[in-house]
């Protein structure tokens, strides 16, 4: 038997209602701070992952999937949506338009992780970038807009820590206090912080090992070493939160696990913690544009996870608008009463009306209680009788009342039960 590839899974059609909402209260906040929408494909050339990916070149070939395909190019499945976004930009012209230029996404990402409750190989990011402007106003309306996109789905509880990791020329001073903070530690290190230590320093302080978060609590800070331009953005993205009603918590040790943020990051954490837990993430990249051959392009933008999102719905109980379901179940006894019955299931969807017609040999009863199993709100039965008289049995699957209707007036019944 097959199974779906491990970390991966299939969305079986009672969970799509979910799927559904959570895509619809995206596109609504989108519609709302003037976001749209861009489709990229599901892979790319494996080189654009390279500066996104926490460790560079090393990561990419471990964390990727990536295929040659029959020409000999590199190719990798998307594993995130910004770096793709800035693609496009870059590709369509669209610095050409007035800046900033505001864009999302909705689709699949695939990592190869280790997978676990919350962490897949294949996860659904919604994500937006607004790309082309420095202003500390607009990394306030990206955390903003992630605020009233959770607040728009019914979650609560949930928190947003807020950091910035510096610039290119702060940054590297940093690094390198943490490096020599950290060197006299080496021999209490798990073997990913060793490794981390020489390939990606800040990813150091996220460690959440209980041996490495004791040598992160006495790290130096960034904050301490922010350049004087980059203090004053920070400052200013908060007071824009402070006027805005946003409640953040102060991270500085918060650093995300790509590599082309600047400035800004942030992440939103659910009401129950976990280790897979972050609901979203995201922050400024305002030297990814550069790195993808473009001229330098200061940009902030937010993903969040619907799987982490459902699960979240599903936690705290949040009831959701229910997928429509078919108005009407076609039966039929006898096969003189078939034609007739497929025929009226053809008008009837001419007309607009959900209807599912009845196949095969099964049952009166077994129809009605396929009718039942798909939430029909009603029966139509057709039998040989029914077809002399040009009529069919119109049976409320909720109240189980029936009544003959001549066929010519099934559509202005069912219309006038507004059960359609
Ligand atoms: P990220 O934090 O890597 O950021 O992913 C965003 C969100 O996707 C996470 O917070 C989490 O909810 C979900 N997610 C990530 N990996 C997995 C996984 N393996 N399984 C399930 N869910 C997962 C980014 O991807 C950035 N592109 C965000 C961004 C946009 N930054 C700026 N603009």
């Amino acid at each position: 038997m097959y199974k779906a590839p491990r970390g991966t899974s299939d969305i079986l059609p009672q969970e799509q209602a979910y799927w559904k909402y959570v895509e619809g209260k995206a596109a609504s906040l989108c519609q709302l701070y003037g976001y749209q929408l861009l489709t990229t494909p599901i892979f790319e050339d494996s080189q654009l992952f390279a500066p996104t990916v926490a460790g560079g070149q090393i990561a990419v070939d471990k964390e990727m999937y990536i295929f040659e395909d029959r020409s000999g190019q590199k190719l990798a499945l998307r594993a995130e949506g910004t770096a793709p976004v800035c693609r496009a930009y870059l590709e369509h012209g669209l610095f050409n338009l007035p800046q900033p230029v505001k864009l999302y996404y909705l689709g699949p990402a695939f990592r190869y992780e280790r997978p676990q409750a919350g962490r897949y190989r294949q996860h659904h990011q919604f994500g937006y970038e607004a790309i082309g402007d420095a202003d500390p106003a607009l990394d306030a309306e990206v955390i903003e807009m992630a605020r009233r996109f959770f607040l728009s789905l019914g979650l609560a509880g949930f928190s947003f820590q807020l950091n910035s990791i510096g610039c290119n020329l702060c940054q590297p001073k940093y690094i390198e206090a943490l490096r020599r903070h950290y060197s006299s530690y080496t021999a209490h290190l798990c073997p990913d912080c060793k490794a981390r230590l020489l390939r990606n320093p800040l990813r150091l302080l996220d460690c959440k090992k209980a041996s490495c978060q004791k040598i992160a609590e006495t790290a130096p800070r960034i904050t301490e070493y922010l350049c004087p331009e980059c203090q004053a953005h920070f400052q200013s993205v908060q007071q824009y939160l402070e006027a805005l009603g946003i409640p953040f918590q102060l991270n500085y040790r918060l650093v995300r696990g790509l590599d082309y943020y600047t400035r800004t990051v942030f992440e939103v954490g659910p009401r129950e913690e976990g280790a897979q837990s972050a609901l979203g993430g995201g922050g400024r990249y305002d030297n990814l544009i550069e790195q993808l051959g473009g001229k330098p392009t200061p940009a902030v933008g937010f993903a969040a996870g619907i799987e982490r999102i459902i699960l979240n719905l599903k936690r705290q109980k949040i009831a959701i608008p229910a997928l429509s379901k078919p108005t009407a179940f076609i039966a039929y006894l006898g096969e003189g009463a078939k034609i007739r019955a497929i025929k009226l299931a053809s008008e009837l969807r001419q007309s607009g009306i959900a209807v599912i017609a009845a196949t095969g040999a099964k049952s009166l009863k077994g129809q009605l209680r396929q009718a039942d199993s798909l939430s029909a709100s009603y029966a139509i039965i057709i039998g040989e009788r029914e077809v002399e008289t040009q009529s069919a049995v119109l049976r409320d699957m909720i109240t189980n009342k029936q009544e003959t209707v001549p066929l010519a007036e099934i559509v202005s019944s069912l219309k006038q039960n507004k059960k359609t």
